[in-house]
């Protein structure tokens, strides 16, 4: 098959690059990406030199390079990764997150459709579900949970959601849909709250935690998404919602207290700051659907997955730095520096 990753400069899709060129030999992969500050081509370093991969730079929302790229490569399948994805970013400028996240979606299924594409697969979030309450532990995400956005970004990806079924139910249109909660591992862009934690406190800076930190995420290695994403596009029905999610809630200050103890690091850098605005309080995902449908469930335990995903930006500190020193330092002091 031909499968289009977009978005394969970023977190998950260049893990999601890697998964195929390893995992699905009879498979040729093209990867397309803006490399906005989220994009880095350095992570596909070892991908570049595949003779099963190509990357082609180009954004979403333009319109005549996407209908060439697609008129060209005549692809089997498309994932859509590409997004802005950050939460606080989106609260403070979110336009380019309309642009990306719908637009740019309406654009990739317009080509599909042009072209007749047999299987399109968008990469949602369980931010669509807005947030559950602490004292529920009993209440999880299903598919059928109503979308109930909080923040510009959830709202642009539940209306872009929105729009892949409505080409379903309108055009025939061959998608499925794949909502998922917090990644961490290899390759996360440090604004995140694992990687940001990591990289702070190992220079011996403030860790700057939101509020009290008794917000829950339901943590899940990022391998074990990508695996799940390869099982929906493949296997996944025509027309429907896989919620991919492990069981693994954890509180923010906990998780931040675990990797101060992993480096040897005192509680005394945990730093309490103002609380990031609409702040969901908990998600949870109940993965009964794609468990029983498709027979996925996480394989990486937390104490496996937050060990190696430490140990990966120990072992890769110029990856991360670079990215720490250049544009970003100015976004850190925006965000964090009167917080
Ligand atoms: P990321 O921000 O690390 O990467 C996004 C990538 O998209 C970057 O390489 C960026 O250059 C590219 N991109 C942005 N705008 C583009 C455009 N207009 N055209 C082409 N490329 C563009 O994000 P991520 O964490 O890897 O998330 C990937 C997808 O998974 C997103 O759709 C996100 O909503 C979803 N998701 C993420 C998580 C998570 O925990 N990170 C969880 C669930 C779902
Ligand atoms: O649930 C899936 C979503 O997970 C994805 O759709 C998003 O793309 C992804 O960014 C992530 O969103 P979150 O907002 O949950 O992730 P983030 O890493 O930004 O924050 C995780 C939690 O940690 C959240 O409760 C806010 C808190 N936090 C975050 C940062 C960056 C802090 O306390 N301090 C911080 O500096």
């Amino acid at each position: 098959m031909k499968i289009l990753v977009t978005g394969c400069a970023g977190f998950i899709g260049a893990n999601h690059i890697y998964y195929l060129l390893d995992n699905c030999k009879d498979d040729e992969v093209v990867g397309f990406d803006a490399l906005t500050y989220a994009g880095n081509l350095e992570t596909l370093e070892t991908a570049i030199k595949s003779p099963r991969f190509r990357f082609v730079k180009g954004d979403i929302t333009d319109r005549e390079t996407v209908e060439k790229l697609f008129e060209k490569e005549r692809f089997d399948v498309v994932i859509n990764f590409a997004a802005e994805s950050h939460v606080d970013r989106s609260i403070e400028d979110p336009s380019v997150f309309l642009r990306t996240n719908i637009l740019g979606t309406q654009t990739l299924m317009d080509a599909a459709r042009k072209y007749e594409v047999p299987r399109f697969h968008q990469v949602s979030t369980d931010e669509v579900y807005g947030d559950l309450p602490l004292d529920r532990p009993d209440l999880m995400f299903t598919e059928t949970t109503p979308i109930h956005t909080s923040s510009p970004y959830s709202a642009s990806k539940a209306s872009a959601d929105l729009l892949v079924q409505a080409y379903c139910r309108t055009y025939g249109f061959p998608a499925t849909i794949s909502r998922c909660s917090n990644n961490y591992g290899p390759y996360q862009f440090p604004e995140k709250l694992i990687p940001l934690m990591i990289a702070n406190a190992l220079a011996d800076k403030p860790l700057p935690v939101y509020g009290e930190g008794l917000n829950v995420r339901d943590w899940l290695y990022v391998e074990d998404h990508c695996i799940a994403v390869d099982k929906v596009m493949r296997h996944g029905k025509i027309g429907e919602v896989y919620n991919i999610g492990g069981h693994n809630e954890m509180r923010n200050i906990d998780i931040v207290k675990l990797i101060l103890e992993k480096l040897g690091k005192p509680e005394s850098l945990i730093t309490f700051v103002t609380d990031r605005k609409g702040h969901d309080m908990r998600y949870a995902i109940d993965p009964t659907k794609i468990s029983e449908e498709l027979g996925w469930l996480p394989s990486t335990a937390f104490a496996d997955g937050i060990v190696k995903t430490i140990d990966w930006y120990l072992a890769n500190k110029p990856w991360w730095e670079r990215i720490i020193s250049g544009e970003y330092a100015k976004y850190y002091e925006q965000m964090y520096g009167s917080r």
